[in-house]
């Protein structure tokens, strides 16, 4: 495997491990709130990600690569409202986008076929990424101040499953 792919990919990894860390971070502020709701969406989302980080490391290793793992950046520690938390989230996801895109761009440009097929997967996937992160920005400033309309969505954020 090229090896300015395989940095590439194994900084990805790194990105989707930091990405696990900033939304098991922020279930934890949820959780320390009392928004049991949006504590497991982001707990979910953590969960996702670190699986997201497992599909690139199994593949670098399907592709007979070299996994290197670095250090995971700390989460942000400042967190405040709901709102402002998930438009973090979406700015990061949006961050995320770029990163995939990069890395497709890059895998075309060395002809490496088998990993811009891989990379598919990332791209559809930061689709549902950056709309269900968008929907709650969008929602929660419909709830705006309101506390009730804040624990309904605490409680619809809850029934989360799987996406
Ligand atoms: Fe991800
Ligand atoms: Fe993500």
């Amino acid at each position: 495997m090229n090896k300015t792919i395989e940095a590439a990919l194994n900084q990805q990894i790194n990105a989707e491990l930091h990405s696990a860390y900033t939304y098991l971070a922020m279930s934890a502020h949820f959780a320390e709130k009392d928004f049991d709701g949006f504590s497991t969406w982001m707990r979910m989302q953590a969960q996702e990600e670190l699986a997201h980080a497992m599909k690139l490391y199994d593949y670098v290793l399907e592709r007979g690569g070299h996994v290197a793992l670095e250090t995971v950046a700390a989460p942000a520690k400042k967190l405040g409202t709901p709102l402002k938390i998930f438009e973090t989230a979406l700015a990061h996801e949006k961050k995320i986008t770029g990163m995939i895109h990069d890395l497709y761009e890059l895998a075309r440009k060395n002809k490496d076929y088998a990993t811009e097929n891989q990379l598919n997967w990332f791209v559809t996937e930061q689709v549902e990424e950056e709309d269900s992160a968008g929907r709650a920005v969008e929602q929660l400033k419909r709830a705006g101040d309101n506390m009730s309309a804040l624990l309904m969505l605490d409680q619809q954020f809850g029934a989360r499953s799987s996406e």
